[in-house]
Protein backbone atom coordinates (compact mmCIF):
# COMPACT_ATOMS: atom_id res chain seq x y z
CA UNK A 1 0.00 0.00 0.00
CA UNK A 2 1.28 3.28 -1.17
CA UNK A 3 2.11 6.02 1.89
CA UNK A 4 -1.07 8.74 0.76
CA UNK A 5 -1.90 12.29 1.26
CA UNK A 6 0.85 14.69 3.17
CA UNK A 7 4.14 15.63 4.29
CA UNK A 8 5.37 18.62 5.93
CA UNK A 9 9.17 20.11 5.18
CA UNK A 10 10.17 22.69 7.08
CA UNK A 11 13.51 24.47 6.28
CA UNK A 12 15.73 25.29 9.37
CA UNK A 13 18.94 25.18 7.78
CA UNK A 14 19.78 28.61 7.52
CA UNK A 15 22.24 30.77 9.21
CA UNK A 16 20.74 33.54 10.47
CA UNK A 17 23.45 35.77 10.39
CA UNK A 18 21.36 39.08 10.80
CA UNK A 19 20.30 38.01 13.98
CA UNK A 20 23.76 38.42 15.31
CA UNK A 21 23.33 36.21 18.12
CA UNK A 22 24.90 32.15 19.22
CA UNK A 23 21.45 31.01 19.51
CA UNK A 24 20.40 29.77 16.29
CA UNK A 25 17.54 31.77 14.78
CA UNK A 26 14.64 29.07 14.67
CA UNK A 27 15.42 28.74 18.40
CA UNK A 28 14.43 32.61 19.49
CA UNK A 29 11.09 32.71 20.99
CA UNK A 30 7.71 34.93 20.73
CA UNK A 31 4.56 34.45 22.59
CA UNK A 32 6.38 31.83 24.86
CA UNK A 33 8.03 29.18 21.72
CA UNK A 34 10.45 29.30 20.06
CA UNK A 35 10.21 30.75 15.99
CA UNK A 36 10.25 26.59 14.93
CA UNK A 37 7.88 25.29 17.57
CA UNK A 38 5.28 27.54 16.23
CA UNK A 39 5.76 26.07 12.82
CA UNK A 40 5.74 23.15 14.39
CA UNK A 41 2.34 23.57 15.64
CA UNK A 42 0.87 24.62 12.22
CA UNK A 43 2.01 21.42 10.58
CA UNK A 44 0.64 19.46 13.40
CA UNK A 45 -2.82 20.83 12.24
CA UNK A 46 -2.63 19.12 9.15
CA UNK A 47 -2.28 15.89 10.41
CA UNK A 48 0.35 14.59 8.05
CA UNK A 49 1.23 11.89 8.04
CA UNK A 50 4.91 12.95 8.13
CA UNK A 51 6.92 16.12 9.27
CA UNK A 52 10.38 16.63 7.56
CA UNK A 53 12.89 18.97 9.28
CA UNK A 54 15.57 20.35 7.09
CA UNK A 55 19.00 21.38 9.32
CA UNK A 56 22.45 22.69 8.82
CA UNK A 57 23.30 25.13 10.90
CA UNK A 58 23.78 24.74 14.78
CA UNK A 59 22.20 21.27 13.40
CA UNK A 60 22.27 19.45 17.15
CA UNK A 61 20.77 22.12 18.85
CA UNK A 62 18.26 22.99 16.76
CA UNK A 63 17.33 19.35 16.08
CA UNK A 64 17.27 18.56 19.87
CA UNK A 65 14.90 21.43 20.09
CA UNK A 66 12.37 20.32 17.21
CA UNK A 67 12.37 16.91 18.48
CA UNK A 68 11.89 17.99 21.89
CA UNK A 69 8.84 19.78 20.52
CA UNK A 70 7.59 17.05 17.79
CA UNK A 71 9.19 13.61 18.55
CA UNK A 72 7.54 12.22 15.65
CA UNK A 73 9.82 14.63 13.43
CA UNK A 74 12.15 12.76 11.12
CA UNK A 75 15.09 15.02 11.28
CA UNK A 76 17.62 15.03 7.71
CA UNK A 77 21.26 17.04 7.07
CA UNK A 78 21.18 19.39 4.20
CA UNK A 79 24.79 19.11 2.48
CA UNK A 80 27.13 21.53 0.98
CA UNK A 81 25.12 22.58 -1.87
CA UNK A 82 22.82 25.64 -0.65
CA UNK A 83 19.61 26.05 -1.33
CA UNK A 84 15.73 25.74 -0.70
CA UNK A 85 15.97 23.70 -3.63
CA UNK A 86 18.23 21.66 -2.14
CA UNK A 87 16.95 21.25 1.14
CA UNK A 88 13.33 20.41 0.00
CA UNK A 89 15.05 17.58 -2.34
CA UNK A 90 17.05 15.77 0.15
CA UNK A 91 13.99 16.11 2.44
CA UNK A 92 11.82 14.28 0.41
CA UNK A 93 14.12 11.96 -0.40
CA UNK A 94 13.37 10.76 3.28
CA UNK A 95 10.12 9.78 2.23
CA UNK A 96 8.87 6.56 1.19
CA UNK A 97 9.79 6.19 -2.91
CA UNK A 98 5.49 5.06 -2.75
CA UNK A 99 4.44 8.26 -1.28
CA UNK A 100 2.37 10.13 -3.80
CA UNK A 101 0.75 12.17 -1.65
CA UNK A 102 0.86 16.48 -1.18
CA UNK A 103 3.85 18.23 0.22
CA UNK A 104 4.21 21.24 1.86
CA UNK A 105 6.88 23.38 2.69
CA UNK A 106 6.82 25.80 5.46
CA UNK A 107 10.02 27.81 6.46
CA UNK A 108 11.15 27.77 10.03
CA UNK A 109 11.60 30.90 10.26
CA UNK A 110 8.08 32.52 9.49
CA UNK A 111 6.23 31.80 12.64
CA UNK A 112 2.94 33.30 12.22
CA UNK A 113 1.00 30.34 9.59
CA UNK A 114 -1.69 28.86 10.92
CA UNK A 115 -3.41 25.72 10.35
CA UNK A 116 -6.55 27.11 8.75
CA UNK A 117 -4.63 28.90 5.93
CA UNK A 118 -2.39 25.48 5.00
CA UNK A 119 -5.73 23.79 5.13
CA UNK A 120 -7.15 25.65 2.78
CA UNK A 121 -4.53 26.25 0.68
CA UNK A 122 -4.04 22.35 0.54
CA UNK A 123 -7.66 21.86 -0.03
CA UNK A 124 -7.40 24.67 -3.07
CA UNK A 125 -4.18 22.44 -3.92
CA UNK A 126 -5.75 19.19 -4.56
CA UNK A 127 -9.28 20.11 -5.70
CA UNK A 128 -7.45 22.02 -8.93
CA UNK A 129 -5.27 19.07 -9.59
CA UNK A 130 -2.22 21.59 -9.28
CA UNK A 131 1.17 20.26 -9.11
CA UNK A 132 2.53 23.42 -7.40
CA UNK A 133 0.57 26.19 -5.01
CA UNK A 134 2.09 28.78 -2.95
CA UNK A 135 1.46 31.53 -0.63
CA UNK A 136 1.77 35.32 -2.35
CA UNK A 137 1.05 38.54 -1.06
CA UNK A 138 0.98 42.07 -1.88
CA UNK A 139 4.05 44.04 -0.38
CA UNK A 140 4.31 48.18 -0.79
CA UNK A 141 7.66 46.92 -0.36
CA UNK A 142 8.81 43.67 -1.57
CA UNK A 143 12.44 44.67 -1.90
CA UNK A 144 14.32 41.19 -1.24
CA UNK A 145 11.89 38.98 -1.84
CA UNK A 146 10.87 36.52 -4.60
CA UNK A 147 8.38 38.41 -7.03
CA UNK A 148 5.68 36.36 -8.90
CA UNK A 149 5.96 37.02 -12.46
CA UNK A 150 2.32 36.37 -14.55
CA UNK A 151 1.49 36.38 -18.13
CA UNK A 152 -1.18 38.73 -19.53
CA UNK A 153 -3.88 36.32 -18.86
CA UNK A 154 -2.57 36.41 -14.99
CA UNK A 155 -1.56 32.99 -15.40
CA UNK A 156 1.87 32.36 -13.05
CA UNK A 157 4.37 32.14 -15.44
CA UNK A 158 7.82 31.81 -12.73
CA UNK A 159 9.08 33.01 -9.38
CA UNK A 160 12.55 35.52 -9.81
CA UNK A 161 14.50 36.25 -6.98
CA UNK A 162 15.24 40.02 -6.35
CA UNK A 163 18.96 39.07 -6.87
CA UNK A 164 18.37 37.76 -10.29
CA UNK A 165 15.69 39.98 -10.97
CA UNK A 166 15.50 42.71 -13.87
CA UNK A 167 14.68 46.03 -12.92
CA UNK A 168 11.51 45.64 -14.31
CA UNK A 169 10.72 42.68 -12.49
CA UNK A 170 12.00 44.26 -9.20
CA UNK A 171 8.52 46.53 -9.62
CA UNK A 172 6.39 43.60 -9.27
CA UNK A 173 4.52 43.75 -5.42
CA UNK A 174 3.13 40.30 -5.75
CA UNK A 175 5.57 38.58 -3.42
CA UNK A 176 6.88 34.93 -2.99
CA UNK A 177 5.84 34.14 0.76
CA UNK A 178 7.44 31.33 1.20
CA UNK A 179 5.30 28.74 1.80
CA UNK A 180 4.09 25.91 -0.79
CA UNK A 181 1.97 22.68 -1.84
CA UNK A 182 3.38 20.51 -4.17
CA UNK A 183 2.67 17.23 -5.88
CA UNK A 184 5.31 14.67 -4.49
CA UNK A 185 6.27 13.17 -8.56
CA UNK A 186 6.24 16.65 -10.00
CA UNK A 187 7.98 18.23 -7.45
CA UNK A 188 10.83 15.33 -7.18
CA UNK A 189 11.45 15.51 -11.17
CA UNK A 190 11.61 19.37 -11.26
CA UNK A 191 14.13 19.63 -8.73
CA UNK A 192 16.09 16.87 -10.25
CA UNK A 193 16.42 19.38 -13.06
CA UNK A 194 17.12 22.29 -11.69
CA UNK A 195 20.52 23.72 -11.08
CA UNK A 196 22.69 26.47 -9.45
CA UNK A 197 23.37 29.11 -12.20
CA UNK A 198 22.25 31.80 -10.39
CA UNK A 199 23.67 35.19 -8.46
CA UNK A 200 23.93 33.45 -5.53
CA UNK A 201 24.89 30.15 -6.61
CA UNK A 202 22.09 28.15 -4.65
CA UNK A 203 19.71 25.78 -5.76
CA UNK A 204 16.54 27.91 -5.54
CA UNK A 205 13.28 26.05 -4.67
CA UNK A 206 11.62 28.98 -6.39
CA UNK A 207 12.86 27.44 -9.86
CA UNK A 208 10.68 24.76 -9.29
CA UNK A 209 7.62 26.60 -10.43
CA UNK A 210 9.19 27.13 -13.91
CA UNK A 211 9.85 23.63 -14.19
CA UNK A 212 6.73 22.18 -13.02
CA UNK A 213 4.98 24.88 -15.67
CA UNK A 214 7.46 23.22 -18.61
CA UNK A 215 6.19 19.94 -17.57
CA UNK A 216 3.02 20.63 -18.42
CA UNK A 217 2.18 20.72 -14.56
CA UNK A 218 -0.66 23.54 -13.05
CA UNK A 219 0.50 26.18 -10.66
CA UNK A 220 -1.29 28.69 -8.81
CA UNK A 221 0.14 31.46 -6.56
CA UNK A 222 -3.18 32.58 -4.04
CA UNK A 223 -2.51 36.10 -2.56
CA UNK A 224 -3.39 36.35 1.16
CA UNK A 225 -4.55 39.67 2.33
CA UNK A 226 -3.19 39.13 5.56
CA UNK A 227 0.94 39.69 4.72
CA UNK A 228 1.87 38.58 8.59
CA UNK A 229 0.85 34.66 7.62
CA UNK A 230 4.39 35.35 5.85
CA UNK A 231 6.02 37.09 7.69
CA UNK A 232 9.97 35.65 8.50
CA UNK A 233 12.25 37.02 11.27
CA UNK A 234 15.76 37.60 10.03
CA UNK A 235 16.59 40.14 12.96
CA UNK A 236 15.93 41.28 16.20
CA UNK A 237 13.45 44.05 15.43
CA UNK A 238 11.62 41.56 13.11
CA UNK A 239 11.45 39.20 16.01
CA UNK A 240 9.58 42.32 17.81
CA UNK A 241 7.66 42.48 15.14
CA UNK A 242 6.43 39.45 14.41
CA UNK A 243 6.53 38.99 18.57
CA UNK A 244 3.91 41.99 19.12
CA UNK A 245 1.36 40.20 16.36
CA UNK A 246 1.43 37.51 17.69
CA UNK A 247 0.37 38.87 20.96
CA UNK A 248 -2.43 40.68 19.24
CA UNK A 249 -3.86 38.07 17.90
CA UNK A 250 -3.69 35.37 21.24
CA UNK A 251 -5.11 38.66 23.09
CA UNK A 252 -8.24 38.89 20.49
CA UNK A 253 -8.66 35.30 20.56
CA UNK A 254 -9.17 35.69 24.12
CA UNK A 255 -11.15 38.78 24.02
CA UNK A 256 -13.69 36.88 21.45
CA UNK A 257 -13.70 33.60 23.72
CA UNK A 258 -14.98 36.21 26.49
CA UNK A 259 -12.09 37.86 28.47
CA UNK A 260 -11.73 41.41 29.17
CA UNK A 261 -8.44 42.80 28.33
CA UNK A 262 -8.33 46.23 28.98
CA UNK A 263 -5.35 47.07 27.28
CA UNK A 264 -4.10 44.58 24.79
CA UNK A 265 -0.68 46.99 23.57
CA UNK A 266 0.75 46.13 27.58
CA UNK A 267 -0.94 42.84 28.35
CA UNK A 268 1.28 39.67 26.93
CA UNK A 269 0.22 36.06 26.96
CA UNK A 270 1.89 33.44 25.48
CA UNK A 271 0.52 30.43 23.14
CA UNK A 272 -0.14 28.07 25.81
CA UNK A 273 -1.95 30.19 28.29
CA UNK A 274 -5.55 29.06 28.89
CA UNK A 275 -7.95 31.44 30.05
CA UNK A 276 -11.62 31.14 30.86
CA UNK A 277 -14.44 33.24 29.59
CA UNK A 278 -15.67 35.70 32.37
CA UNK A 279 -12.23 36.78 34.17
CA UNK A 280 -10.72 40.21 33.29
CA UNK A 281 -6.70 41.04 32.61
CA UNK A 282 -5.80 44.75 34.00
CA UNK A 283 -2.87 46.25 31.80
CA UNK A 284 0.74 45.44 32.42
CA UNK A 285 0.23 41.73 32.87
CA UNK A 286 2.79 38.82 31.54
CA UNK A 287 0.65 35.55 31.18
CA UNK A 288 3.30 32.93 30.35
CA UNK A 289 4.26 29.19 30.30
CA UNK A 290 1.10 26.37 30.96
CA UNK A 291 -0.88 28.94 32.93
CA UNK A 292 -3.99 28.49 33.44
CA UNK A 293 -6.43 30.57 34.76
CA UNK A 294 -10.27 29.65 36.10
CA UNK A 295 -13.73 31.66 35.23
CA UNK A 296 -13.89 34.98 37.82
CA UNK A 297 -10.43 35.68 38.29
CA UNK A 298 -9.29 39.17 37.69
CA UNK A 299 -5.64 39.26 37.19
CA UNK A 300 -3.07 42.55 37.15
CA UNK A 301 -2.25 45.25 36.89
CA UNK A 302 1.54 44.85 36.79
CA UNK A 303 1.38 40.75 37.41
CA UNK A 304 3.21 38.20 35.71
CA UNK A 305 2.69 34.55 36.17
CA UNK A 306 5.12 31.92 34.72
CA UNK A 307 3.50 28.26 34.74
CA UNK A 308 0.18 28.68 37.87
CA UNK A 309 -2.84 27.26 37.70
CA UNK A 310 -5.83 29.94 39.35
CA UNK A 311 -8.65 29.30 40.58
CA UNK A 312 -12.26 30.82 40.04
CA UNK A 313 -12.57 34.78 41.03
CA UNK A 314 -9.28 34.67 42.28
CA UNK A 315 -7.72 38.13 42.70
CA UNK A 316 -3.73 38.85 41.77
CA UNK A 317 -2.65 42.11 41.32
CA UNK A 318 0.66 43.45 41.29
CA UNK A 319 2.98 40.56 41.83
CA UNK A 320 4.89 37.88 40.14
CA UNK A 321 4.50 34.36 40.28
CA UNK A 322 6.17 30.93 39.41
CA UNK A 323 5.12 27.76 39.20
CA UNK A 324 2.10 27.97 42.00
CA UNK A 325 -1.22 27.09 42.30
CA UNK A 326 -3.74 29.42 43.56
CA UNK A 327 -6.99 27.99 44.82
CA UNK A 328 -10.62 29.65 44.11
CA UNK A 329 -11.09 32.69 45.29
CA UNK A 330 -7.82 33.75 46.92
CA UNK A 331 -6.41 37.26 47.06
CA UNK A 332 -2.79 37.95 46.52
CA UNK A 333 -0.80 41.42 46.54
CA UNK A 334 -0.19 43.80 45.88
CA UNK A 335 3.91 43.16 45.67
CA UNK A 336 4.03 39.51 46.66
CA UNK A 337 6.84 37.31 45.30
CA UNK A 338 5.57 34.15 45.05
CA UNK A 339 8.00 31.70 44.23
CA UNK A 340 8.19 27.89 42.45
CA UNK A 341 6.15 25.13 45.10
CA UNK A 342 3.41 28.21 46.41
CA UNK A 343 0.16 26.19 46.60
CA UNK A 344 -2.57 28.66 48.32
CA UNK A 345 -5.76 27.17 49.46
CA UNK A 346 -8.97 28.05 48.81
CA UNK A 347 -9.94 31.71 49.82
CA UNK A 348 -6.10 31.98 50.87
CA UNK A 349 -4.48 35.32 51.18
CA UNK A 350 -1.03 36.08 50.57
CA UNK A 351 -0.70 39.72 51.05
CA UNK A 352 1.50 42.64 50.93
CA UNK A 353 5.25 42.51 50.59
CA UNK A 354 5.37 38.30 51.17
CA UNK A 355 7.82 36.21 49.66
CA UNK A 356 6.82 32.51 49.44
CA UNK A 357 8.71 29.09 48.21
CA UNK A 358 7.85 26.04 48.72
CA UNK A 359 4.87 26.96 50.80
CA UNK A 360 1.74 24.87 51.01
CA UNK A 361 -0.75 27.25 52.60
CA UNK A 362 -4.07 25.54 53.45
CA UNK A 363 -7.89 26.69 52.42
CA UNK A 364 -8.15 30.04 54.28
CA UNK A 365 -5.28 30.59 55.48
CA UNK A 366 -3.62 34.07 55.62
CA UNK A 367 0.00 35.38 55.41
CA UNK A 368 -1.24 38.89 55.05
CA UNK A 369 1.92 41.45 55.45
CA UNK A 370 5.68 41.41 55.20
CA UNK A 371 6.90 37.96 55.54
CA UNK A 372 8.90 35.16 53.92
CA UNK A 373 7.36 31.69 54.04
CA UNK A 374 9.73 28.80 52.67
CA UNK A 375 9.84 25.45 52.90
CA UNK A 376 6.78 25.27 55.09
CA UNK A 377 3.16 23.12 55.22
CA UNK A 378 0.47 25.49 57.06
CA UNK A 379 -2.78 24.13 57.88
CA UNK A 380 -6.37 25.69 56.83
CA UNK A 381 -7.84 28.79 59.07
CA UNK A 382 -4.11 29.66 59.97
CA UNK A 383 -3.35 33.46 60.44
CA UNK A 384 0.27 34.07 60.24
CA UNK A 385 1.31 37.85 62.08
CA UNK A 386 2.98 40.76 60.24
CA UNK A 387 6.72 40.66 59.22
CA UNK A 388 6.98 36.78 60.72
CA UNK A 389 9.96 34.52 59.08
CA UNK A 390 10.12 31.35 58.82
CA UNK A 391 13.81 30.82 58.66
CA UNK A 392 14.08 27.67 56.60
CA UNK A 393 18.34 27.64 55.79
CA UNK A 394 20.85 26.64 58.40
CA UNK A 395 23.84 27.99 56.20
CA UNK A 396 24.21 24.46 54.88
CA UNK A 397 20.65 23.11 54.54
CA UNK A 398 17.14 23.46 54.20
CA UNK A 399 14.53 22.69 56.56
CA UNK A 400 11.32 22.49 56.99
CA UNK A 401 8.62 24.31 58.90
CA UNK A 402 4.94 22.80 60.00
CA UNK A 403 1.89 25.09 61.35
CA UNK A 404 -1.40 23.30 62.04
CA UNK A 405 -4.86 24.41 61.63
CA UNK A 406 -6.54 27.50 63.23
CA UNK A 407 -3.09 28.74 64.51
CA UNK A 408 -2.28 32.09 64.95
CA UNK A 409 1.00 33.46 64.59
CA UNK A 410 1.78 36.54 66.37
CA UNK A 411 3.56 39.69 64.43
CA UNK A 412 7.19 39.27 64.01
CA UNK A 413 7.68 35.75 64.18
CA UNK A 414 11.15 34.18 63.64
CA UNK A 415 10.01 30.25 63.13
CA UNK A 416 13.16 28.47 63.07
CA UNK A 417 13.12 25.38 61.01
CA UNK A 418 12.80 22.34 61.38
CA UNK A 419 9.81 23.40 63.75
CA UNK A 420 6.08 22.31 64.25
CA UNK A 421 3.75 24.13 65.60
CA UNK A 422 0.45 21.75 66.11
CA UNK A 423 -3.18 22.68 65.66
CA UNK A 424 -5.20 25.03 67.79
CA UNK A 425 -2.06 27.51 69.26
CA UNK A 426 -0.98 30.48 69.35
CA UNK A 427 2.62 32.25 69.28
CA UNK A 428 3.22 35.41 71.19
CA UNK A 429 4.54 38.79 68.91
CA UNK A 430 8.14 38.43 68.79
CA UNK A 431 8.40 35.04 69.31
CA UNK A 432 11.35 32.95 67.91
CA UNK A 433 9.78 29.67 67.84
CA UNK A 434 12.79 26.88 68.38
CA UNK A 435 10.93 24.01 69.94
CA UNK A 436 7.74 22.35 68.81
CA UNK A 437 4.53 23.73 70.22
CA UNK A 438 1.81 21.23 71.27
CA UNK A 439 -1.72 22.01 70.39
CA UNK A 440 -3.98 24.42 72.37
CA UNK A 441 -0.30 26.41 73.74
CA UNK A 442 0.62 29.86 73.99
CA UNK A 443 4.33 29.94 72.67
CA UNK A 444 6.22 33.14 74.06
CA UNK A 445 9.88 33.61 74.94
CA UNK A 446 10.14 37.59 74.81
CA UNK A 447 11.49 39.26 78.11
CA UNK A 448 8.70 41.07 80.54
CA UNK A 449 8.77 44.53 79.80
CA UNK A 450 10.48 46.68 82.19
CA UNK A 451 9.47 50.65 82.22
CA UNK A 452 12.45 52.85 83.85
CA UNK A 453 10.35 55.61 84.83
CA UNK A 454 12.35 59.89 84.88
CA UNK A 455 14.47 57.83 82.10
CA UNK A 456 13.99 60.30 79.23
CA UNK A 457 14.50 63.27 81.84
CA UNK A 458 17.61 62.39 82.90
CA UNK A 459 19.58 60.29 79.85
CA UNK A 460 17.93 63.23 77.42
CA UNK A 461 17.71 66.24 78.80
CA UNK A 462 16.97 69.30 76.72
CA UNK A 463 15.42 66.99 73.62
CA UNK A 464 12.00 67.58 72.25
CA UNK A 465 11.51 64.42 73.31
CA UNK A 466 12.12 65.22 76.91
CA UNK A 467 10.02 68.43 76.19
CA UNK A 468 7.14 66.24 75.04
CA UNK A 469 7.56 64.11 78.27
CA UNK A 470 7.73 67.44 80.83
CA UNK A 471 4.28 68.69 78.48
CA UNK A 472 2.68 65.04 79.78
CA UNK A 473 3.29 65.76 83.06
CA UNK A 474 6.28 63.08 83.72
C1 LIG B 1 13.03 32.60 -0.01
C2 LIG B 1 12.50 32.48 -1.43
C3 LIG B 1 11.89 33.81 -1.86
C4 LIG B 1 10.78 34.18 -0.89
C5 LIG B 1 11.31 34.20 0.56
C6 LIG B 1 10.16 34.37 1.50
C7 LIG B 1 14.01 30.90 -2.50
C8 LIG B 1 15.13 30.73 -3.46
N1 LIG B 1 13.57 32.14 -2.31
O1 LIG B 1 14.03 33.57 -0.04
O2 LIG B 1 11.34 33.71 -3.17
O3 LIG B 1 10.26 35.46 -1.22
O4 LIG B 1 11.96 32.95 0.86
O5 LIG B 1 10.65 34.51 2.81
O6 LIG B 1 13.53 29.93 -1.96
N2 LIG B 1 17.06 27.31 4.03
C9 LIG B 1 17.52 26.02 4.13
N3 LIG B 1 18.58 25.64 3.37
C10 LIG B 1 19.20 26.51 2.52
C11 LIG B 1 18.72 27.83 2.43
C12 LIG B 1 17.63 28.19 3.19
O7 LIG B 1 16.99 25.21 4.88
O8 LIG B 1 20.16 26.11 1.87
C13 LIG B 1 15.93 27.71 4.86
C14 LIG B 1 16.23 28.90 5.74
O9 LIG B 1 16.73 28.47 6.97
C15 LIG B 1 14.88 29.55 5.86
C16 LIG B 1 14.19 29.22 4.54
O10 LIG B 1 14.90 28.13 3.99
O11 LIG B 1 14.13 28.97 6.90
C17 LIG B 1 14.23 30.38 3.56
O12 LIG B 1 15.57 30.68 3.30
P1 LIG B 1 16.10 32.15 3.07
O13 LIG B 1 17.52 32.11 2.79
O14 LIG B 1 15.59 33.01 4.14
O15 LIG B 1 15.34 32.46 1.70
P2 LIG B 1 15.12 33.87 1.12
O16 LIG B 1 16.35 34.31 0.47
O17 LIG B 1 14.52 34.74 2.13
CA1 LIG C 1 14.19 34.69 4.64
Amino acid sequence: MSERSLAVVILAAGQGTRMKSSLPKVLHRIGGRSLIAHVLDAAAGLAPTRVIAVVRHDRDRVSEAILDHAPDTTIVDQDEIPGTGRAVELAISALPDDFDGSVVVLSGDAPLIDSATLDRLVRGHIEDRRSMTLLSAIYDNPTGLGRILRDADGGVTGIVEEKDASEAQRRITEINGGIYVFARAALQSALAGIDTNNAQGEKYLTDAAASILSDGGAVEAVATDDPWLIAGVNDRAQLADAGRELNARIVREHQRGGVTIQDPATTWIDADVSIEPDTEILPGTHLQGATSIASGAVIGPDTTLVDCEVGAGARIRRSEATLAVFGDGVEVGPFAFIRPGTELGAAGKIGAFVETKNAKIGDGSKVPHLSYVGDATIGTGTNIGAGTIFANYDGVQKHHTRVGDAVRVGSKNVLIAPVAIADGTYTAAGTVVRKDVPAGSLALNVAPQRNIEGWVAEHRPGTSTAEAAERAGE
